[in-house]
């Protein structure tokens, strides 16, 4: 999970790289290098560990003669700590080849010893610095030519790699090769660029081309060159970015979650573009699997972390809807256990990256089964959805801070737009049942808009007051129970506490065991005009934890009173749907969590330990 970044150009290199590592360091930022052939045609090199501040520092205390041609690096480490040596990029041929490296080469440990017998020298613990030798040695072998060693040494790498390298012999060449990992193309007058994703060089242009799988690319100013890696040409897709970069700047934000937090109204707005006619959804990217949908008996969703807890609330709305039994299952764990899958399952992929391994192979493995296969995703030229049957691209635009907040909600509306779709196509869901859904829908935004509002300031100083907290219990229902293991999953990831997500009807068969005097618990709690029901059994759960100490902040809906009482703070959302609460009380959860961790003087965007897109198993 690391970003990459090449240019050639007319340009000096330096300063494009290390504003698109900038923009790709979300991907993992634990260390970070460049390389440039300088204008004598040297080849220079320099990379730290730390996260790209730590490179420019150094950059600017002693320089590196700047050149035209640059591939540039920022790690997550896999293999090899994050040191200054793992760092990338990595040389061979006598210092005069560089490359760098995006994914995880299973048969390294294999290559290594093979290398090292034949009398190779490393100088990391890294499977990049592999792939580097086996190049520098392919390239002399092709003798001098690039894209010939790369397809020599593709052939030999097992697992997942986006390699990027260049040469001292070919100023003004990078080539590049993908497999099971991002790489896109940017296209400009006489220069081109190479990224992770295409906010490597937006700034730059915006027309784009996607890579496929196991394809290789050789970019020089004037031209661009694809080939699958048996050296046949091949046809690459143009795309339009449909943001620019000032989308990924953080715009005057105190962080970028801030920004993306305030931009929830909008995500939500900008998904329902487009697909509502006549107060009914046509998904049109969904019509040509609408025979399809007539005939399937199941639906997976396969997704991770917060995109899985997002697949958790569509299940409701899917079998409500479209009345089609709905399983949904972490990526990781769907395709070791031999799911039963045929033609008539529909497996639905979410992820905002497009990127995420673990659920790329669980598209792939399910296609190979037979399955229909239809992506959410936010990230246009993506490998998930270019996997996929069909596409539904939610559009909150670029999500840059690790933990997921617009794109949540996002995912939420891009699934209710699907289960209406397919409601409508199988026939179960008619026009007026339709229209009242997409009239909450549309309301949700504005919603949304005043939750923030009027909520914000307040929870800000709950946050601080909270900040030694060490543990924090979040309880739902229903469509509240994903929402109480979302908040749970922000609070662990940005403010490094223990958190726990329960159905509030499992404590009394464990859980309520943790609570004790002063124990803070943050309870969903349902509308009493919607289900009196649950909200009664809610009710009566906060009964149960307050008699045993715990500290009760509840998420309640404007007006009820019954809650007041029994909870030592009340957050008031605004009236809504039992199904399109979710798209409500899980704001005061990303503000909570984002509030948390700046009380602890923690790096909201960047938490330890994480990436933003795990392109690794
Ligand atoms: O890019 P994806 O949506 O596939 O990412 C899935 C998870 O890795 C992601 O949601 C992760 O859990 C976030 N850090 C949560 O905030």
């Amino acid at each position: 999970m690391c970003g990459i970044v090449g240019y050639v150009g007319p340009r000096p290199s330096q300063a494009i790289l290390l504003a698109g590592l900038a923009r790709l360091e979300y991907r993992g930022y634990d260390s970070a290098g460049i390389a440039v052939i300088d204008g004598d045609g040297d080849l220079g090199m320099r990379k730290r560990a730390g996260k790209l501040g730590v490179l420019r520092d150094d950059l600017e205390a002693t320089a590196l003669a700047d050149g035209t041609t640059g591939i540039g690096h920022t790690r997550w480490a896999t293999h090899g700590g994050p040191t200054d040596d793992n760092a990338h990029p990595h040389l061979a041929d006598d210092d005069r080849l560089a490359v760098i490296h995006n994914g995880i080469i299973e048969n390294f440990s294999e290559l290594k010893s093979e290398l090292v017998a034949a009398g190779c020298t490393f100088h990391s613990e890294t499977d990049t610095e592999v792939a580097a030798v086996l190049l520098g040695r392919a390239y002399r072998d092709a003798e001098g030519d690039l894209t010939e060693a790369f397809r020599r040494v593709v052939g030999r790498l097992e697992g997942a790699f986006t390699l990027l390298a260049m040469h001292e012999d070919h100023p003004g060449l990078v080539v590049g090769a993908r497999r099971n990992s991002p790489l896109v193309i940017g296209l400009g007058k006489d220069e081109n660029f190479l990224g992770s994703d295409v906010a490597a060089f937006v700034e730059h242009t915006r027309s784009a081309l996607a890579i496929g799988q196991d394809q290789i690319v050789a970019i020089t100013p004037q031209a661009v060159t694809v080939t699958d890696f048996a050296g046949q040409a091949v046809d690459v897709e143009p795309f339009e970015v449909t943001w620019d970069a000032s989308a990924a700047d953080k715009g005057g934000w105190s962080s970028f979650m801030a920004k993306e937090i305030a931009e929830e109204p909008e995500a939500v707005r900008n998904t329902l573009l487009g697909r509502i006619h006549d107060a009914g959804v046509v998904i049109g990217e969904l019509e040509p699997l609408d025979d399809a949908f007539t005939r399937i008996s199941r639906v997976i969703v396969v997704a991770c972390g917060t995109a899985a807890y997002a697949g958790a609330v569509g299940k409701y709305a899917i079998e409500q809807w479209a009345r089609v039994p709905v399983d949904v299952e972490l990526a990781h764990e769907f395709r070791y256990r031999d799911p039963v899958i045929g033609p008539d399952t529909l497996v639905v992929s979410i992820s905002q990256s497009g990127e995420t391994m673990d659920t790329l192979m669980a598209v792939k493995y399910a296609r190979e089964r037979g399955a229909r296969t239809v992506s959410i995703c936010n990230t246009q030229g993506a490998t998930i959805p270019r996997e996929s049957d069909a596409i539904v691209y939610t559009h909150a635009g670029p999500e840059v801070a690790v933990a997921s907040t617009k794109a949540f909600v996002a995912q939420i509306t891009a699934l209710y737009l699907f289960a209406m779709h397919v409601g409508r196509v199988r026939g179960e869901l008619d026009a007026a049942a339709s229209a009242g859904l997409v009239a909450e829908l549309e309301a949700v935004p504005e919603k949304i808009s005043t939750i923030i509002e009027r909520e914000q300031t307040r929870i800000e100083q709950l946050a601080h007051w909270m900040t030694d907290t060490r543990s924090v219990l979040f309880l739902g229902r229903h469509v509240g129970y994903p929402i109480a293991m979302e908040g749970a999953l922000k609070l662990k990831e940005l403010a490094y506490i223990h958190a726990e997500g329960f159905a509030a009807g499992e404590l009394k068969h464990g859980p309520i065991a943790l609570i004790e005097p002063g124990q803070p618990v943050i309870v969903i709690v349902p509308s009493p005009r919607e289900s009196a029901l649950l909200h009664a059994k809610v009710v009566s759960n906060i009964e149960e934890i307050r008699a045993r100490g715990a500290r009760v902040i509840a998420i309640a809906e404007e007006g009820d009173a019954a809650v007041l009482p029994k909870a030592d703070e009340v957050l008031r959302i605004p009236l809504a749907g039992p199904l399109f609460e979710p798209l409500l009380a899980v704001v005061p959860l990303h503000i909570f969590a984002m509030a948390l961790s700046t009380s602890k003087g923690l790096d909201v965007d960047q938490p330890r330990n994480l990436a933003k897109s795990v392109t690794v198993e």
